[in-house]
């Protein structure tokens, strides 16, 4: 009893005190309202409890990143089902597959998730990167959060790459066989590094078992390792970029809205969606199975996982040494250095900085989209580096040369934007990624698409349906 004669109140719990702390309003006495309260602290420990109203927009984010969050969580249950009907050892492999499609509950549709989410994470988490470099968000406080992001897609790739093999089929054979030739362009250490990632002289027994390990353990904990840090710094940078329009000259001031039930509705809905459409996706296609892999039997044309078919098409036409390692460097170089030295902070959050930028991308890429077949062509039937300079090593004749041919317009337009309309870095940065970009979306295209036996070029409706 109080002094007053009325009843003493009742002590209050840890979850009283937490549900005041983070629910202010309060919430209805009983169980459900207990167990709310454990998952809204669990998101509150992702999210900060209120968040920019702006900042929920669809057309900014497009929900990219979150999307690869759920398809990686996807990967996770289902690979950890695929685990207990897989044993990594030659032919057993391809028996436990053909096992699990006849014989195992749901098997065929748990092993088709895992193949589309896999293909289909690729694509959002590129998809992803590029909304960050459009809206300009890698910049400072947020180069940590890039390089984590650039070295999250290494990850993914690698865990796509060493997946491929597992069903130990002609396709995953063949594929990783001429996916992990260009490891042995590498100089000096070229032989070595192949071998260790093989396990042997060639594509065997040892490699199945090598690229299982690192599948089913270090690459997914790095990924769910890197993927929280990733998203503790989305936080700690101040949450996501504030969206502005191209005609916004100040970031705007925007309403705050409580994350519960605003955004984490939003997410729900959204991932609810998209997981609902892969199960009939998945129900609906097939993940592919060829006959089982055969050392003796090439199939013509032998192409790597689709997406290392730019890098494929590269080595087509360069020295190895120049499309497999110096090109590809470069690239992943001026990924991971292009927060330092492109940091304007004005322009952060609008989506290709001005007016101006917009028409730069939207050029480039329109001289990428013509330019790119017609040199395909080019060197397909007419240009012939080794035979006009005899003698020349193949490295310059065949590599540098062209590369420095080709190059050189790339410099002389910049060199044109910067003298003749003062582009500015983040401008020129904008004309260049918007070309480079595009030309190896159609490198990678014309490798899915066009190339066929003896990666020849043929019109896509002639090309032989794998597996026949
Ligand atoms: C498995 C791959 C990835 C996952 C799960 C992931 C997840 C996320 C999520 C959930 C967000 C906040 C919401 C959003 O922007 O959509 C985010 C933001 C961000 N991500 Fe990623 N991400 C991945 C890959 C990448 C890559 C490849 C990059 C770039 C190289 C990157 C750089 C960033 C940056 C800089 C932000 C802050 C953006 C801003 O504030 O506007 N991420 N990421």
């Amino acid at each position: 009893m109080t002094e007053e004669g009325n009843p003493a109140p009742a002590p209050r719990s840890m979850f009283d005190r937490m549900r005041e702390r983070l629910v202010p309003d309060g919430l209805p006495e009983d169980d459900r309202g207990r167990i709310r309260m454990v998952v809204n602290s669990l998101v509150l420990h992702l999210h900060p409890a209120k968040v920019p109203e702006r900042t929920l927009r669809w057309t900014y984010s497009w929900g990219l990143g979150g999307l690869s969050a759920v398809l990686m969580m996807l990967l996770g249950v289902t690979g950890i089902i695929l685990l207990n009907n897989y044993t990594p050892a030659v032919p057993q492999a391809y028996l436990d597959i053909l096992e699990l499609r006849s014989n195992v509950w749901f098997g065929e549709l748990i092993r088709n998730l895992h193949h589309w989410s896999a293909n289909l994470l690729i694509i959002v988490a590129v998809l992803h990167l590029v909304r960050v470099f459009l809206t300009g968000a890698y910049r400072p406080p947020r180069e940590l959060n890039w390089l984590i992001g650039a070295g999250m897609l290494v990850l993914v790739l690698a865990a796509n790459f060493t997946g491929y093999l597992l069903p130990w089929d002609q396709l995953a054979f063949w594929a990783i066989t001429v996916g992990t030739s260009i490891l042995s362009y590498v100089p000096l250490a070229g032989e070595w590094l192949s071998r260790l990632a093989l396990g042997g002289p060639e594509v065997g027994g040892n490699t199945l078992l090598n690229f299982y390990s690192m599948h089913i353990s270090f690459i997914p904990l790095l990924i769910f390792a890197l993927m929280s840090y990733h998203f503790w710094r989305v936080r700690k940078d101040g949450g996501l970029t504030m969206p502005r329009g191209l005609d916004e000259a100040e970031p705007p001031i925007s309403e705050r809205v409580t994350t519960i039930p605003h955004l984490v509705r939003k997410e729900l809905v959204f991932a609810l969606a998209w997981i609902a459409a892969l199960l009939v996706f998945a129900m609906l296609v097939p993940a592919p199975l060829e006959d089982i892999a055969n050392p003796d039997v090439s199939p013509n044309p032998a192409k790597a996982p689709w997406y290392f078919l730019g890098l494929q098409e590269l080595l087509l036409h360069f020295h190895p040494l120049v499309a497999g390692i110096i090109l590809p460097g470069l690239a992943a170089l001026a990924v991971f250095m292009l927060p330092f030295f492109d940091t304007n902070p004005a322009s952060v959050g609008v989506y290709f900085r001005s007016r101006r930028g917009r028409s730069l991308t939207f050029l480039s890429a329109g001289l990428a989209l013509v330019l790119t077949p017609l040199w395909v062509l080019l060197d397909e039937y007419l240009l012939n580096w080794s035979a006009w300079l005899p003698g020349w090593p193949a490295l310059l004749s065949n590599g540098l040369i062209p590369l420095a041919v080709l190059l050189l317009p790339l410099f002389l337009l910049d060199e044109w934007l910067v003298r003749s309309f003062k582009a500015d870095t983040e401008e020129r940065v904008l004309f260049i990624a918007g070309f480079v970009f595009t030309a190896f979306l159609i490198l990678t295209a014309v490798g899915i698409f066009f190339r066929g036996p003896g990666m020849g070029l043929y019109w896509p409706w002639e090309l032989p349906v794998a597996g026949h």
